[in-house]
């Protein structure tokens, strides 16, 4: 897969890419990410990558030109032109499913930009989808383009060292998780479950099967609503 980040602050992204399963993947070559600065697109001497909203209104709204210079210089670079993303609050929300959906293709291009907006051409003139990580407002798309990233890529054939750890992952069956335990026995008094003690592998996995669904209710009932 190769992925092609488009923002104002590529060196924002430098660490989290360059941790743990993030970097594994790259280093192992099951994703290629690329970051290109939308300012490097800008067209005018002052590299103006925003402007004031025509017909009034607080903040600033982001440029088309630099974003489709920016946008058409990175298709160019592989003969894949890519699904094109555009973070944005006004996005569809995304979740494990659209994320096994993103982790299928080839190519992805998200576009990370200020919080007051996109110009609209750039949403209709690139045929871009619109995503967001949730219903709060963060200051750019940044954040959100990396939790996309994140979980997509984990996604990835060979991305995790255990080839099933992210079957069980909460969401994944549309639950969440199970409670885990690990060593010691006893802990500050607090015990670990005699079920999980006990080497009965089916009672173990009804009893985790159990203790998902009560949880999912207890804190998550809107997950079993669809269910
Ligand atoms: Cl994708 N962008 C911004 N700026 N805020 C968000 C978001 C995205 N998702 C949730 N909040």
């Amino acid at each position: 897969m190769r992925i092609d980040v488009l923002t104002l602050f590529p060196q924002a992204f430098e660490s989290p890419l360059n941790c743990s399963i993030l970097k594994r993947a790259q280093d192992n070559g099951l994703v290629e990410i690329a970051l290109t600065d939308i300012r490097d697109f800008a067209e005018d001497n002052y590299r103006k990558v925003d402007d004031k909203p025509y017909g009034g209104g607080p903040g600033m709204v982001m440029l088309p030109g630099p974003v489709f210079n920016c946008t058409e210089h990175v298709q160019a670079l592989r003969p894949e032109r890519g699904r094109i993303i555009l973070l944005t609050p006004q996005g569809q929300p995304f979740n494990q499913a659209k994320a096994r959906e993103l982790s299928a293709e080839k190519r992805l291009v998200l576009i990370a930009g200020k919080y007051e907006g996109f110009d609209e051409r750039i949403r209709t003139g690139l045929g871009a989808e619109q995503l967001s990580i949730g219903d709060y407002v963060l200051n750019g798309g940044e954040l959100a383009a990396m939790v996309v990233i994140d979980a997509v890529v984990r996604l990835l054939d060979g991305a995790l060292g255990d080839d099933d750890s992210a079957k069980d992952d909460s969401f994944s069956d549309g639950l969440l998780e199970y409670p885990h335990y690990t060593r010691p026995e006893i802990f500050r008094e607090m015990k670990v479950p005699d079920i999980l003690l006990s080497g009965d592998h089916a009672k173990i996995a009804e009893w985790r099967r159990q203790q998902s669904l009560e949880r999912t209710k207890k804190h998550r009932p809107d997950l079993l609503r669809n269910k």
